[in-house]
């Protein structure tokens, strides 16, 4: 897989990722609802919703960001949600969120590396990831460390975006893409590569079928998708 990073510089992909992160942590919730013009939050509901029936109680929530994952999870009455990111400038506003909605005893964000945290073998019910493994710098290495965590039959709940391949939304994306999210992100979040990153870092993650294979490969078992927002995202499922 080509290795796409932020700022192409000798730093590795995953300084460069956090550190892009911090820089726009503080813009990202609203250009996220004003760019994705608030779809972004119907996809996650649509992931709780579909591990509900597994009636989770331990969550994790891998790159957890600004929280909003791990949020939406309380829907599903767990006893202990914990959030992990490599970016503390993005915590940082999660972590207020958690506050104003009361929510500490719950839901604790700590800083955490998909790649190599080392939270308990067999211990999480659930395992969430949103928007994070095409930032992974090392995806099947983030995949299997969360297999290792995941409680036998537990199921991990990945939503990433994709490339859709449709008239006419491919030929919108790409508008949008390319004129659209670059301008509006430079202007609101002042990093001039964040913006450019999102659209070919989505152009180089392995989407949909590819990306089921690898989770197969790399020792999941029921590897599934279902694409959301006309194949602008998709939602995998997978058990240990
Ligand atoms: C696009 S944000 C998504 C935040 C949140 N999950 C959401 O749904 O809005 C991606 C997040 O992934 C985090 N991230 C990237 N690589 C990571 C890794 N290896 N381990 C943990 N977090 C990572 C980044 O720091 C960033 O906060």
């Amino acid at each position: 897989m080509k290795q796409v990073t932020p700022y192409n510089t000798n730093e590795s992909k995953k300084e460069q990722v956090a550190q892009m992160f911090d820089n726009i942590a503080f813009r990202y919730d609203f250009l996220n609802s004003l760019l994705s013009l608030g779809i972004h939050k119907g996809w996650r509901k649509k992931c709780i919703e579909l591990i509900a029936p597994r009636n989770p109680k331990q969550i994790l929530d891998v790159a957890t960001g600004t929280a909003d994952f791990a949020i939406g999870a309380m829907k599903l009455n767990p006893t202990k949600v914990i959030g992990i990111d490599i970016s503390e400038g993005m915590m940082k506003y999660g972590r207020k969120k958690i506050e104003e909605l009361h929510l500490e005893k719950t839901i604790t964000l700590q800083y955490g590396d998909a790649e190599t945290c080392d939270l308990p073998d067999n211990s999480m019910d659930v395992i969430t990831v949103g928007f994070g493994v095409r930032n992974f710098e090392n995806l099947e290495k983030g995949l299997a460390n969360m297999l290792r965590i995941l409680k036998p039959n537990g199921q991990l709940c990945v939503l990433e975006f994709a490339s859709p391949t449709k008239f006419p939304i491919k030929q919108f994306y790409k508008f949008h893409f390319k004129f659209i999210t670059p301008t509006v992100g430079k202007l609101f979040s002042k990093d001039n590569r964040a913006y450019t990153y999102l659209p070919e870092s989505i152009k180089a993650f392995p989407d949909n079928e590819n990306f089921t294979a690898i989770l197969e490969r790399v020792g999941y078992k029921n590897a599934s998708f279902s694409s959301v927002g006309w194949g602008l995202a998709s939602i995998y499922l997978a058990d240990k």
